[in-house]
């Protein structure tokens, strides 16, 4: 490690030699000169930092003590699904290693650490047969060594994977009998963890979910029709809103059980987290306008709408008229529980334009909403391209989906639940340049301006999340795609912290003093 003062030169250096960073070099000063009192300051503010990982991504230990299998698992073992052949068998065995993983935490100074419970190591057969005390031993150990450090665990319930037994039962999603067992499966979580837990996400993105899952086929359970793709069965037109109209009920019903058995006593907060893309009308047009709020409604509004305000987004029910399933007086009741936080997933934003009014050659068609989705007008990308196919740098709509979830919510408190960048490795990236990720530090400093502004303006924003500990399984790209604030050698497991995992300290300091400074003068 360099000496404090020129390694200080040197990332201001950088910083401003290429002009990356938004604020001066005189900022990253002040960061630095008060880098001393960092960990002080973060342990006292309430709101949470940290850093985020799912169980799939990041365990391994597949069929470890009792664990049963989960769709991912069988996916991921059938040839052709994952771009590099790997799998999540062994990923960067977490589950081993969550002692040291816990130290990387600490050295970090975060407060919070976001992760996913296994569905089918608590329970191997879905929520037929017995409760594997083996899996909640484990999650009870882990969950001790992140108290000991005074970092608070913030749990998610299922984070893509679902005990393979319910996809050959009744189908997974597609059937309202997983509405009960994901409430049953809730409860004993809530009931093992719930006097130390104090914060709970029901369902991870359950927009890609229902898409990947059920309209392209891409995800478990690989369902799709027609135009969409290869599938051996499904209906892209009418499952994506059955599996989804499943998962907010499903989620609904755990929310039920945590207030009326738990909360009371537990003194937590339950919460959904949703993969939101910031869009912005192609045109200033009133029909990309209003293809714009359509696209919303299309995206996240169908989940967010119905636990919030009862019913789905007009437009989705102009347009799929039967379709899209209804509630019944019970589910409107079972909705009534509502949550206590949105959880956001932000990395990046899109353009969009209308095909319901103007012919698009490549617009969605009517079941998607009937637009245009596209990251460049005029020859020119929305942001700055990053290691990540689909992330292009956008700051701005950091602030801009806050607000908008602030006006249309009623200012329910919300969390960034992920937010991040990655390296790829098929860009041939130097393993100096993946470590010297100046590129990440960037993001986050500009990321985080833009959320410490939006507070400013009032928003009720409780905590942020870096997508990821380490780098993990990304999904189809397999192992291609580095995530991580620390660098993961594939060969022996070794973590590496990257520039990143020493510069988040004064991120979260330089975030906090935005927020101070701001309280004094009001
Ligand atoms: C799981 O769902 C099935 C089918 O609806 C139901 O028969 C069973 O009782 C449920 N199990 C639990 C523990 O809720
Ligand atoms: C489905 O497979 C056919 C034949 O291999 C191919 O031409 C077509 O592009 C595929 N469709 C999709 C949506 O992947
Ligand atoms: C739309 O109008 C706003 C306000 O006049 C302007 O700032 C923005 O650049 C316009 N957008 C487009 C795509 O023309
Ligand atoms: C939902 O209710 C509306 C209005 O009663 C009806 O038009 C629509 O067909 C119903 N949808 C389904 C899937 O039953
Ligand atoms: C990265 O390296 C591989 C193997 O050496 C090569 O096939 C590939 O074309 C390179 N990719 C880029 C973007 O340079
Ligand atoms: C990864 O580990 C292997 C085996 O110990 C070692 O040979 C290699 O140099 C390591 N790579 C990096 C980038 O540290």
């Amino acid at each position: 490690m360099l000496p404090a003062m020129f390694y200080h030169i040197a990332i201001c250096m950088l910083f401003c030699g290429f002009n990356f960073i938004v604020s001066s070099c005189h900022q990253i000063d002040n960061l630095n000169i008060l880098k001393e009192n960092a960990n002080q300051v973060t342990s006292s503010s309430n709101f949470l930092f940290g850093t985020a990982s799912s169980c799939f991504q990041f365990e391994g230990a597949f069929l470890s003590d009792g664990k049963g299998l989960n769709n991912w698992d069988v996916f991921t073992h059938e040839a052709g699904h994952i771009k590099d052949g790997s799998n999540g068998d062994v990923t960067v065995d977490h589950y081993n290693r969550y002692l040291e993983d816990v130290k990387l935490m600490e050295d970090m100074g975060v407060n919070s650490y976001r992760f996913s419970i296994s569905w089918a190591r608590i329970l191997p057969k879905g929520a037929f047969g017995d409760v594997n005390m083996a899996g909640i031993e484990h999650y009870n150990k882990l969950i001790d060594a992140l108290l000991q450090k005074g970092i608070q665990p913030f749990i998610t319930l299922t984070h893509y994977d679902i005990p393979q037994e319910l996809e050959e039962r009744y189908g997974g999603w597609l059937s309202s009998r997983i509405q009960d067992n994901f409430s049953y499966y809730a409860d004993i979580c809530f009931k093992y963890f719930g006097d130390k837990v104090k914060y709970w996400t029901t369902i991870n993105e359950p927009h890609v979910m229902a898409v990947y899952g059920y309209r392209l086929g891409s995800y478990p359970p690989a369902r799709c029709s027609g135009i969409f793709g290869n599938c051996s069965a499904g209906d892209s037109e009418r499952e994506p809103f059955i599996a989804a109209h499943n998962m907010i009920l499903s989620h609904a019903a755990a929310v039920r059980i945590y207030r009326t058995k738990h909360q009371k006593r537990q003194g937590g907060m339950v919460g959904i987290a949703l993969d939101i893309q910031w869009y912005e009308p192609f045109s200033n047009s009133s029909e990309d306008i209003a293809a714009t709020e359509r696209a919303r409604s299309f995206y996240f509004n169908w989940f967010l709408d119905p636990i919030i305000l009862g019913r789905y987004p007009k437009e989705m029910v102009q347009i799929l008229g039967s379709n899209l399933p209804n509630f019944s007086k019970n589910d409107l009741s079972k909705l009534s529980y509502g949550l206590d936080f949105i959880g956001i997933n932000y990395y990046t934003a899109n353009y969009i334009k209308d095909c319901l009014y103007a012919a698009c050659e490549h617009g969605n068609t009517w079941s998607e909403g009937s637009y245009y989705v596209t990251t460049e007008k005029d020859g020119v990308y929305i942001g700055q391209p990053t290691g990540a196919p689909w992330i292009f740098l956008y700051p701005q709509g950091m602030k801009k989906i806050v607000m908008y979830m602030r006006d249309r919510f009623n200012n329910t408190p919300l969390v960034i639940t992920e937010n991040g960048v990655a390296e790829n490795d098929d860009l041939n990236t130097s393993i100096t340049d993946t470590l010297n990720d100046i590129h990440r530090v960037n993001y986050m400093h500009s990321y985080l301006n833009s959320l410490s502004n939006a507070i400013r303006e009032g928003a009720d924003v409780r905590g942020y999340f870096v997508w990821s500990l380490l780098d993990n399984f990304e999904w189809l790209h397999g192992y291609r795609l580095r995530f991580g604030l620390h660098y993961v050698n594939y060969t022996n497991l070794q973590r590496i912290p990257k520039l990143s995992a020493t510069m988040y300290k004064q991120l979260m300091y330089n975030f906090n003093i935005q927020l101070e400074t701001h309280t004094a003068h009001n």
